[in-house]
C-alpha cells in the first residue's frame, strides 16, 4: 500500500531562521537601549552605537521577512477556534507592522538629535530628519512608546505560543522549531 505525502506542516527553514534570528537580536536590543548611559544625548557612547546598528539590522531582516512571508504561504495551523486564529493573525500583523515602524521611529530620531546612524557599524546610513532639538524628543519618546507596547505584544505572541505547546499540545510551536 502507498503512503500519501503529507504536505510539510513547520515553517519554511528560511522563515524559521529569520524568526529566531530575530528573537536573538531583540532579547539583545532592549537591553542594550535600557543600558545606554545618558541616552538623550551620547552618540559616542559604545551601546548606543550597538543600539542603531542592531536595530537597523533588525529593521532589514524583518522587511526580509514580511516579503519572504508575501511569497511562501504559512502551513496550515492545528485545528482551533476562529476567535483564536483571528488573534493569532492580529498578532502577527501588529508584530510586523510594529518592527517596522519602531526601527524608523528610532531612525528618525537619532537624525533629529543627529547621532550617526549606520548598518551594523558597517555602512553609514542617511539621516532621515533634519536635526530638530523638540522633534528629537517627540520621535524618541515616540520610538519609546512603541518599544513598550511591543514588549507587551511580544509577552502575549510567547504567552500564546506556551499555551499552545504545553497545554493544548496542539504542535503550534513545532511548526516554528
Ligand atoms: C527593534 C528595534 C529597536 C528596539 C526594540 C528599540 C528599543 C528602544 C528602547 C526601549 C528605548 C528607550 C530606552 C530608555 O528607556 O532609556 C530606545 C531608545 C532609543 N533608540 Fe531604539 N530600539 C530599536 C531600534 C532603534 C534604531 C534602529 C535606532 C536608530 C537608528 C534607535 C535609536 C534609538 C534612540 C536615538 C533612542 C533614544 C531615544 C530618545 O531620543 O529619547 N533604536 N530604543
Ligand atoms: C522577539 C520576539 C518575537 C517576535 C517579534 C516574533 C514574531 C513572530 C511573527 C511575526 C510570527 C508570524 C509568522 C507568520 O506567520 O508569518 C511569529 C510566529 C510564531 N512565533 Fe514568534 N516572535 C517572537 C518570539 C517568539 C518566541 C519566544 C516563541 C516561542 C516561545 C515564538 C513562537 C512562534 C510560533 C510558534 C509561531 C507560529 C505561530 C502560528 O503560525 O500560528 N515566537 N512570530
Amino acid at each position: 500500500m502507498s503512503t500519501i505525502a503529507l504536505p510539510e506542516a513547520r515553517y519554511h527553514p528560511v522563515s524559521r531562521l529569520l524568526h529566531w534570528a530575530i528573537v536573538a537580536l531583540i532579547l539583545l536590543e532592549y537591553p542594550l537601549a535600557w543600558l545606554m548611559t545618558d541616552h538623550r544625548g551620547a552618540p559616542e557612547d559604545a551601546l548606543a552605537t550597538w543600539h542603531i546598528g542592531v536595530g537597523t539590522t533588525i529593521l532589514t531582516l524583518f522587511v526580509l521577512r514580511l516579503l519572504w512571508r508575501l511569497i511562501k504561504t504559512p502551513p496550515p495551523h492545528p485545528p482551533m477556534p476562529a476567535w483564536q486564529a483571528l488573534a493569532a493573525q492580529a498578532t502577527h500583523a501588529l508584530l510586523y507592522a510594529g518592527f517596522v515602524l519602531l526601527p524608523l521611529l528610532g531612525w528618525l530620531a537619532a537624525s533629529a538629535r543627529e547621532w550617526p546612524v549606520h548598518w551594523l557599524g558597517l555602512w553609514p546610513l542617511p539621516a532621515l530628519f533634519p536635526a530638530n532639538a523638540t522633534w528629537a524628543e517627540l520621535l524618541g519618546d515616540a520610538h519609546q512608546v512603541v518599544a513598550l507596547g511591543l514588549l507587551g505584544l511580544i509577552g502575549l505572541h510567547v504567552a500564546a505560543a506556551l499555551y499552545h505547546a504545553f497545554i493544548l499540545r496542539d504542535g503550534s510551536l513545532r511548526r516554528m522549531l
